[in-house]
């Protein structure tokens, strides 16, 4: 009878231990298919006075414009402001968000030079309560990010591409015609550019396999069209190389899947300069940076996407002061605000460690010579 019991425990703690491991590996596995909703939490910290905003980049245009409405609106609402550029370096950016904690800021606003990188700072505000937004590009590995205010990024590479079908009349086009395309994406570290990407290519994708795009270059991965930190003359090197590679006297360049205004540029600085042919290039852009609006009256460049930047950080503001005002983050942040634009509020499109992150997500608009005076 001792012996049986003892060989019934044994099988019982074998069962209970087979149990705990397998159910532990089906959570895991769950997790791991499936992310979860992001949890919420309400505001229950001292009064916030102190605010630092810190921006990926003082060499390109937006983010002056986008630090100087937020520093504004802040210091409007009774604030003090600290703010940074991060120069496109991740540790300069680091160095510049744990100088502004120790300055006493209490909420931050952080626009990330590389959204996988902020760690060492990320640590250090969540030690102290110090609630975070992600502005304009998406912060990772932050369980506590207050939230992610955006426009949609996937939209943005949709339009443009868009753009380049109906401009070329793809869909009407004679089977045996085609057109050359090259792809210039944004900066691998911001984590926007694969959005931008990935909408594009949704479009573009059919159209190459049909043979009705070539890119006589073959480059076609985000990886190998990316342009590192969305610069100028890098896009100007690697659209000179390109149109002395595959350009020369029997092929022209039909159109150029620019990620943005300051690639754009580039683009058409090259075109400009090395480019031997009469033939009109489209050319896409994104931001309506002042020269590439020019451009644009020129007919050099043919579109941007335009993303008002008021309204990005007025729903900013909306957002923060809801939360400080004791709003959860379970609900709708930017209500109360009589806001005279569309925001999105979607929990399933971005993921950050299998948490589904809450994110405010403007809707972009594009611009052409047609439209650029009514709209700028
Ligand atoms: C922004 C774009 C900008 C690019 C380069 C992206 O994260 O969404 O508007 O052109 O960064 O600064």
């Amino acid at each position: 009878m001792h012996k049986l019991l003892k060989t019934i425990s044994l099988i019982s703690i074998l069962i209970l231990l087979f149990t705990a491991c397998s159910s532990k590996e089906v959570s895991n596995l769950s997790q791991e298919s499936e992310p979860v909703p992001q949890s919420a939490t309400t505001y229950t910290g001292e009064d916030v006075k102190t605010i630092g905003i810190s921006m990926p980049a003082a060499q390109l245009e937006r983010w002056h414009i986008d630090a100087d409405l937020l520093k504004t609106l802040f210091e409007d609402a009774g604030y003090n402001v600290l703010l940074s550029y991060g120069d496109n370096l991740i540790d300069a950016q680091i160095n510049d968000i744990n100088q502004m904690i120790d300055q006493g800021a209490q909420l931050l606003i952080i626009s990330p030079v590389d959204s996988d990188s902020l760690g060492p700072c990320i640590e250090n505000a969540n030690k102290k309560n110090i609630p975070i937004v992600a502005y304009d590009r998406l912060i990772y590995h932050n369980p506590n990010l207050l939230a992610y205010v955006s426009y949609d990024n996937y939209m943005v590479g949709q339009l443009q591409a868009q753009y380049i079908v109906d401009a070329l009349d793809l869909d009407n086009i004679d089977s045996d015609r085609c057109f050359n395309l090259e792809i210039f994406s944004g900066d691998s570290a911001d984590n926007n550019a694969i959005y931008f990407y990935d909408g594009a290519m949704s479009i573009l994708s059919s159209y190459i396999n049909d043979g009705k795009l070539k890119v006589l270059s073959n480059q076609t991965s985000f990886y190998s069209t990316s342009i590192s930190s969305w610069d100028t003359e890098l896009a100007c090197e690697r659209m000179e190389i390109m149109l002395s590679s595959y350009y020369g006297t029997n092929q022209q360049l039909n159109a150029v899947l620019a990620a943005n205004d300051s690639i754009a540029l580039g683009v058409c600085e090259a075109i400009d300069s090395s480019y031997n042919k009469d033939n009109q290039i489209i050319i896409t852009g994104q931001d309506c940076d002042s020269c590439n609006i020019q451009n644009i009256k020129d007919e050099k460049q043919s579109m941007s996407i335009y993303k008002n930047l008021n309204n990005e950080a007025y729903a900013t503001f909306c957002i923060v002061q809801n939360y400080l005002n004791g709003v959860s983050t379970g609900d709708d942040l930017t209500k109360g605000y009589d806001l005279d634009f569309t925001i999105r509020r979607d929990s399933d499109t971005y993921v950050s460690d299998n948490v589904y992150i809450t994110s405010y997500l403007l809707s972009p608009m594009v611009v052409t010579n047609a439209n650029i005076d009514k709209v700028l």
